[in-house]
């Protein structure tokens, strides 16, 4: 029997215009599409309509007429705005434990570096991610996915990089196919055995690098756990040279390359991901003027991460100059123990508009589409058209605008993915 899930005059109806086959750069980042007074008819897991309330009304009851056993399940809409579901396209999901005191070790001065090299950070979080079982992982990551959906966020990447041995990396990995399996949240998986150098190899990190490409690499592969490979290319982390092997590597292996980007000092690494032709640079705080054009001519998305700029109480990222220059540009929590501890991409939305300028409708495209492409889903998800995922998001708002106005609070009020109501 057919099952249709029809919502109803929504007050707007928020998707881009024409998803087309490249993320929106420049002014395509403002063209989005209003439906006002809309609706959008689901069946199954698949949206079969999306229009105006009297084309909507006629295109359902025409349905009714040939389908007389189709069940329609109405929602009506009346106040509310509907959106794709939010994509997040950088996540570090899976891990355990928290790291609540170095909040105030950085309050008092200690730099986010300076806790890593001193053993903290990162290498704190790897040491208790080591100690968990796969089973521990998966439900403490479950707690935060539990969390994304209730904010809307229907899709997310999530790195490895907390485990630094093969088998801890591909025991996060696996946590993440398990939860991808067992969750509503579809989860997208990046390797990242290069996100520290680990304290055995402090004193030899090319033995670590070459550990990475010549013992994790081909598990991962093996193992088809990734699609994308991640590095930490960032002083004292990962060289660019080390960075451009390792993802070089992860290419031989089929894994798409993405890349952690001038978070702290400009080093070059939004060059490399343009010679590199990486699917995106992610943070890009510091990243350069040359960085920046290269990354437009590459096709480069840009995912920026204002709720970790924000956290680390650095500058944020020129998102300005990179759309006016013609850098896609995404958006997403970073979820992570460390830098960035939300689920909350509503308010990296709100961040993005205040602390980087992006208007609201910019917003909007960077965090559903462009952010879409940014984890290679652009054909599945990330726009409402025909065809595409049911994976919808309702607020509480009464225009696209009022999102980034009533800030902070969270005005999701449905979630529907796969074409099943998930929040409500
Ligand atoms: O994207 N910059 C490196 N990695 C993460 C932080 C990880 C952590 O601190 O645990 C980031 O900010
Ligand atoms: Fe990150």
């Amino acid at each position: 029997m057919k099952r249709l899930l029809y919502i109803r005059r929504a007050s707007q109806v928020v998707t881009v215009a024409g998803s087309g086959n490249k993320p929106k750069t420049g002014s395509e980042m403002s063209d989005i599409r209003v439906i006002e007074h809309g609706g959008v008819v689901l069946e199954n897991d698949r949206i079969v309509f999306v229009g105006a309330h009297g084309d909507a009304e006629a295109w359902v009851r025409s349905f009714e007429d040939r389908e007389t056993d189709a069940q329609v399940q109405r929602i009506e809409a009346e106040g509310k705005i509907v959106l794709p579901g939010l994509v997040d396209p950088h996540t570090h999901l899976v891990f355990a434990g928290s790291r609540e005191h170095e909040l105030e070790m950085r309050l008092n001065g200690a730099t986010y570096i300076e806790i890593l090299q001193q053993g903290g950070g990162i290498l704190y979080s790897t040491t208790q991610t080591r100690a968990a079982s796969e089973q521990q992982l998966i439900e403490q990551s479950r707690r935060r996915l539990d969390r994304f959906i209730q904010y809307g966020v229907t899709t997310i990447e999530a790195k490895s990089g907390y485990g630094l041995t093969v088998e801890d990396e591909l025991k996060q990995l696996r946590a993440a196919r398990k939860l991808n399996d067992s969750h509503p949240v579809d989860i997208v998986s990046t390797f990242m055995g290069a996100h520290a150098v680990p304290s055995e190899y402090k004193a030899n990190p090319d033995d670590y690098v070459r550990y990475v490409i010549e013992d994790m690499l081909p598990k991962v592969a093996d193992e088809q756990l990734a699609e994308f490979c991640d590095v930490f290319c960032e002083q004292g982390v990962f060289t660019v040279e080390q960075s451009e092997r390792i993802l070089e590597a992860g290419k031989r292996w089929g894994l798409i390359p993405k890349i952690h980007a001038d978070e702290i000092v400009s080093f070059g690494g939004a060059e490399l991901a343009a010679k590199l032709g990486a699917i995106s640079a992610d943070h890009l705080l510091k990243a350069s003027d040359e960085g920046i054009r290269m990354m437009a001519q590459a096709g480069v998305v840009a995912v920026l991460l204002p709720g970790t700029a924000l956290y680390l109480m650095e500058s944020p990222a020129r998102a300005r100059e990179m759309i006016e220059n013609g850098v896609a540009v995404a958006l997403s929590t970073d979820r992570n123990p460390g830098s960035s501890p939300t689920e909350s991409l509503p308010l990296i939305m709100n961040l993005a508009c205040f602390t980087m300028k992006m208007t609201p409708a910019e917003v909007i495209t960077a965090s559903t589409i462009n952010a879409a492409y940014a984890i290679g889903r652009a054909e599945e998800i990330g726009s409402i058209e025909t065809g595409k995922k049911a994976d919808l998001v309702l607020f509480d708002a009464p225009n696209y605008q009022f999102l980034q106005y009533n800030f902070g609070v969270n005005l999701v009020d449905m979630v529907i993915k796969n074409g099943d109501i998930v929040v409500q």
